[in-house]
């Protein structure tokens, strides 16, 4: 895609080509070394540093898409087995679906079990798939069956699967060790596994007593470097008949800790306040948070509903902190209103389990920056 399509080179929640795309050079080279040798590999990093756009990268690599067929799941909202099968089905039957090869006629001939949402469609006589959640019936069989069809293919397959902890939650008791089991008899399919859970994806691949234990190789994603992405942005606004102060870009990236997802909202904001010829400096910084912030809102909204009234205070208060301390001192409950430390704890537990708020090395912070600076103005 040239620059002629992409009116906003600073592009959110998708990955269009390595142009738009900073460094991340030396993970893909290790993902690629894992691949060539056969490796399975898990990826475990906070939310929104670019887990997802690093796999996306690495499939985007011309030797990777000439020598595998690629797959990409999103477990995250996933509760049960089915729902996971669901999803790699999906995804499989859409990924192969343009190919009209040999192997890729075979789907519903080895997925016998899904031959039911095969359908045509009355306008188009194309194809589709169109299953319900409801119609699988029994995930085992399923299961089996699309890794029988993986393995059959024309070339080997490398399936990633996001936010992977989440199978720990499943409705039924042995997906692990079934998945375990079904992924270590594969012989020319290979995993990449990720997860934002530091805890749960750790004891998940580092722990004798866990099914996974051992069968991948776990690798932590740090931010993006400082420097590179300062003359990435830079680049990007010149290429485009812009500037932008280093200094600015730099702030941006110290308030949100070098995390991908909010530097590259806040810059791509920053983007659309200058004209080409101008230059963007730090007096429009402001603006462009509150512009981000303000398309975020609703969801904002969802989510404070969705919090009880016991760890509403709690919340409040470590937006107000930034990152919050001692929070269960006598000191901290009392400026707080917070009653007592006990039901503070509670509301704390609560507040994790939801992803809303994160541990820190000294205490505690909201997840979302931007959802922070949301309740700092409002509350
Ligand atoms: N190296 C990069 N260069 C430019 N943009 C990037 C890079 N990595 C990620 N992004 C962008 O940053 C945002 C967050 O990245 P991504 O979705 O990959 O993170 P994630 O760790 O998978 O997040 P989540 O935990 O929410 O799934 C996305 O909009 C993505 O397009
Ligand atoms: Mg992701």
């Amino acid at each position: 895609m040239d620059n002629n399509t992409i009116t906003n080179p600073f592009v959110v929640g998708k990955y269009v080509s390595e142009d738009y795309f900073c460094d991340r050079i030396e993970e893909t080279a290790f993902l690629k070394k894992q691949v060539d040798n056969g490796r399975n590999t898990a990826i475990i990093a906070p939310r929104r540093l670019g887990k997802t756009g690093l796999i996306q990268h690495f499939f985007a690599q011309s030797d990777i898409e000439k020598r595998y067929h690629t797959f990409f799941i999103d477990i995250y909202s996933t509760n049960s087995l089915s729902e996971f099968v669901f999803l790699l089905g999906k995804e499989i039957y859409k990924e192969l679906k343009p190919l009209r090869t040999q192997w890729t006629e075979k789907f519903f001939g080895t997925i016998k079990s899904l031959r039911p949402g095969f359908k045509l469609d009355a306008a188009t006589g194309e194809p589709v798939f169109d299953i319900g959640l409801g119609s699988i019936e029994q995930p085992q069989t399923t299961i089996d069956e699309i890794f029988t069809y993986l393995e059959s293919a024309d070339k080997p397959c490398i399936v990633a699967i996001d936010e992977f902890q989440q199978i720990a939650n499943y409705a039924e008791k042995n997906v692990e060790a079934l998945l375990r089991t079904k992924i270590q008899q594969c012989k020319q399919t290979l995993f990449i596994f990720s997860g934002s859970r530091r805890h749960m994806m750790s004891q998940m691949f580092n722990s004798p007593s866990k099914p996974f234990y051992q069968s991948a190789i776990t690798t932590d994603l740090k931010p993006l470097d400082k420097t590179v992405y300062t003359d990435f942005a830079s680049r990007l606004f010149k290429e485009y008949g812009k500037s932008i102060s280093a200094e600015l870009i730099e702030k941006v990236y110290d308030d949100y800790e070098g995390v991908t997802w909010y530097m590259q909202m806040i810059i791509n904001e920053l983007f659309i306040l200058v004209e080409k010829g101008q230059h963007c400096g730090i007096e429009l910084y402001p603006t462009a948070l509150k512009n981000v912030i303000q398309t975020q809102e609703s969801s904002y909204k969802d989510t404070l509903f969705n919090i009880s009234a016991k760890q509403k205070p709690v919340l409040f208060a470590i937006a107000k902190e930034g990152e919050a301390v001692n929070m269960t001192s006598i000191k901290f409950l009392k400026e707080n209103n917070l009653g007592s430390s006990s039901s503070v704890q509670a509301a704390l537990k609560g507040l994790l389990e939801k992803d809303i708020i994160t541990r820190t090395e000294k205490g505690y912070r909201l997840y979302d920056y931007f959802f922070a600076e949301w309740l700092r103005w409002n509350y």
